[in-house]
């Protein structure tokens, strides 16, 4: 009797807390970013269970909603055919937190706005989000999806959250309300992807790299969005920069990153951006990471910035390659709308996506996974004596192979096209100073193993994307030396390059007629070169169907300024299963760079004879800012 008067009593008391921290880790994990990038690292993964009982403790006070706000707007990513990731940061202030990871003890909550600690003892914020199909409502019957999650200083007060259940190939709208408030967030437009076995008849992606802020406005993030033309949008890397630029958009923190603080308040400054955020809102993205979102050159063992050494302990930054690394993943995860496709491997960004039988998109990781040393200023003789050895690799055995498998999966399971989202030019490509040697022709055994998979197994319709350079380069896909290719026909490529130029990432620094000359000899000198430019900072569109693909490159004039200006460039067509670019390439004409075998022909600029400057034509029809 007594025992059960005890047992009852215990019970009673011990339920309603157990119930209590059943709910609280549910709307933890809703919040993806609390096992972000891995549960299992220690110097990575959140300590959920010691996040809630701080957050239960006595005297832990609720941020009330009018001290929060959607600080960096919405955005959302990786679209399978039943599900995509939701983004958003609701924080009492915009800047970053300092706290850097969970440590015993409550974690201060630091203002930067008021320079005083917050509250050291202060709840999680609760967030609920919701998806309702374009068109139908946000009230009541229109809702698809819907949930909660909390978030803390811990994860820099991101939210990501996966939205499932949803119907393929289908737009939604999606947007987050504070808990228990009427404050929202703006709302966000997004879009599954296909089933992997249906039909398609087209996708269309919009495709960027190296958008690095202080070297100018994100018109062409701009001017894809207010198109509106593409399905998904896909970034290649160097999305934000870790360097200490100056002037009118001058880095924030102001100074080189190593700690994850630093991180993350680089990312926030990235998304203050308001095209950025244009177009992080209105699409549904796919991206990976290059050097620049970690540090300058990187590859497996350090970067260019600093040797991974005991002197790499440096005063200004304190922490080792290693920490500055995971500081940078970390932050990327948070703040990037990405899905973490292995928990137990930290680095992971590579993964495909299926898009009906139309397409698989294998994103790449050539750069921070397992990558061999690389060009690090200093060491170029060196790179060079070594740069066809067999053993370097730009993804190490594991993603290697899985890329290799990929491929074949792909071609076995019917899929028309595989497009692969790489950071660096893949072409065979000799510059009058000689090969490069961060880009796949400083790992020829990498390229060399990457085109013989494609020969040998008959693996067709396999479209390289890159970024990284700065500059567009257009190519087919040939294995030189090994394979016969013929640079006027096409005949022997395996398929075709789109590499692109920035954002706004410094490119030729000239004007367009010696940039033209160097195009010239560009393509003079690389038989698989078919078309480059180097002048204009743009984007290019992919419109991809089960007969064919086209990519239109566009070009924005300055980024020195925020502006509508949206210049075709050039359009380039490869049919399916003739593994080239269709010819005349570039249709014989384009408006920009130079075309092997055809004329330029810029109708948009002219060239000002007093000036020795560009004169745009007609931009008074192109998308304007609002
Ligand atoms: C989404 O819905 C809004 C409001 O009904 C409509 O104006 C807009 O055109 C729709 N967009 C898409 C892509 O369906
Ligand atoms: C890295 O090491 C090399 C070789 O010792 C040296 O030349 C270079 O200056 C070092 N770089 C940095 C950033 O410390
Ligand atoms: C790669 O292929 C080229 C021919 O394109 C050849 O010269 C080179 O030796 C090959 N390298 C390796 C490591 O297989
Ligand atoms: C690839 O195609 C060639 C020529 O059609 C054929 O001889 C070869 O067996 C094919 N290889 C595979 C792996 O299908
Ligand atoms: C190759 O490039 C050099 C300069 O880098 C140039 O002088 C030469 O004319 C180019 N060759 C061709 C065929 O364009
Ligand atoms: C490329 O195609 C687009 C859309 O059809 C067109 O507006 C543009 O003028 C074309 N550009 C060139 C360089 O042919």
């Amino acid at each position: 009797m007594n025992k059960m008067l005890t047992l009852s009593l215990a019970t009673g008391l011990l339920l309603p807390l157990a119930a209590a921290a059943a709910a609280a880790a549910a709307r933890f994990d809703g919040n993806l970013n609390f096992a972000s990038p891995s549960r299992r690292h220690a110097s990575l993964g959140i300590d959920v269970p010691h996040v809630s009982r701080r957050s239960l403790k006595r005297g832990a006070v609720a941020l009330a909603p009018d001290e929060l706000g959607f600080t960096h707007g919405v955005a959302s990513g990786d679209p399978y055919a039943d599900s995509v990731v939701l983004w958003t940061r609701v924080a009492p202030s915009r800047e970053s937190d300092a706290s850097n990871v969970t440590v015993e003890g409550p974690v201060p909550l630091y203002s930067h706005e008021t320079q005083s600690y917050i509250d050291a003892d202060a709840s999680p914020v609760c967030v609920e989000w919701r998806v309702w199909e374009n068109g139908t409502g946000d009230g009541g019957g229109g809702v698809v999806a819907r949930g909660d999650a909390y978030t803390t200083s811990d994860i820099d007060y991101t939210v990501k959250v996966e939205a499932t259940g949803l119907q393929p190939f289908t737009t939604y709208n999606y947007q987050f309300t504070i808990c228990g408030s009427s404050k929202t967030s703006p709302v966000g437009r997004t879009k599954t992807a296909p089933l992997a076995d249906v039909d398609v008849p087209e996708l269309r992606f919009a495709v960027f790299s190296c958008s690095n802020y202080p070297n100018g406005y994100f018109n062409a993030y701009g001017n894809a969005a207010r198109k509106d033309e593409q399905d998904y949008m896909v970034h290649l890397g160097d999305y934000i920069y870790e360097g200490n630029a100056k002037g009118e958009r001058a880095h924030a923190p102001p100074k080189y990153l190593f700690s994850l603080h630093d991180y993350r308040t680089r990312h926030g400054q990235y998304r203050t951006d308001p095209d950025l955020q244009l177009a992080s809102q209105n699409f549904a993205w796919i991206t990976t990471w290059d050097d620049h979102e970690v540090s300058n050159n990187g590859y497996r063992d350090g970067s260019s910035a600093l040797n991974n050494t005991e002197d790499s302990f440096r005063k200004d930054g304190g922490v080792s390659v290693d920490q500055r690394k995971m500081n940078a993943v970390r932050a990327y995860f948070e703040w990037m709308p990405i899905r973490q496709v292995d928990l137990d491997d930290n680095l992971r960004v590579w993964r495909n996506f299926q898009m009906g039988n139309l397409l698989d998109f294998i994103v790449l990781d050539t750069r921070n996974y397992d990558r061999s040393i690389t060009s690090l200023d200093w060491n170029d003789n060196y790179i060079d004596l070594i740069r066809n050895d067999a053993s370097r690799t730009l993804m190490g055995s594991h993603q290697e192979n899985w890329f290799y498998n990929q491929l074949s999966k792909s071609q076995d399971r019917g899929a028309t096209w595989r497009i692969i989202g790489n950071q660096i030019v893949f072409s065979h490509i000799v510059e009058s100073y000689g090969y490069g040697g961060d880009n796949w022709n400083g790992y020829q055994a990498n390229r060399n193993r990457t085109l013989k998979h494609l020969y040998d197994n008959n693996i067709t319709n396999t479209i390289f994307l890159a970024g990284d350079s700065h500059q567009n380069w257009v190519s087919d896909l040939a294995w030189l030396d090994e394979k016969p290719y013929d640079s006027t026909t096409g005949e022997g490529s395996v398929g075709v390059e789109f590499a692109g130029t920035a954002v706004s990432s410094t490119g030729f620094s000239g004007l367009i007629a010696p940039g033209r000359t160097e195009a010239k000899y560009r393509v003079g000198n690389n038989s698989v070169l078919q078309w480059q430019d180097g002048y204009y900072r743009g984007y290019f569109l992919l419109s991809v169907t089960p007969n064919k693909l086209d990519a239109r490159y566009y070009g924005s004039p300055s980024v020195a300024s925020r502006n509508a200006w949206d210049l075709p460039l050039a359009n380039f067509t490869v049919f399916a299963g003739e593994n080239r670019l269709a010819r005349p390439v570039g249709g014989g004409s384009v408006e920009a760079g130079f075309l092997r075998g055809g004329k330029t022909n810029p109708t948009n600029v002219t060239l000002n004879t007093d000036t020795q400057k560009w004169d745009i034509v007609g931009y008074n029809q192109m998308y304007i800012v609002t």
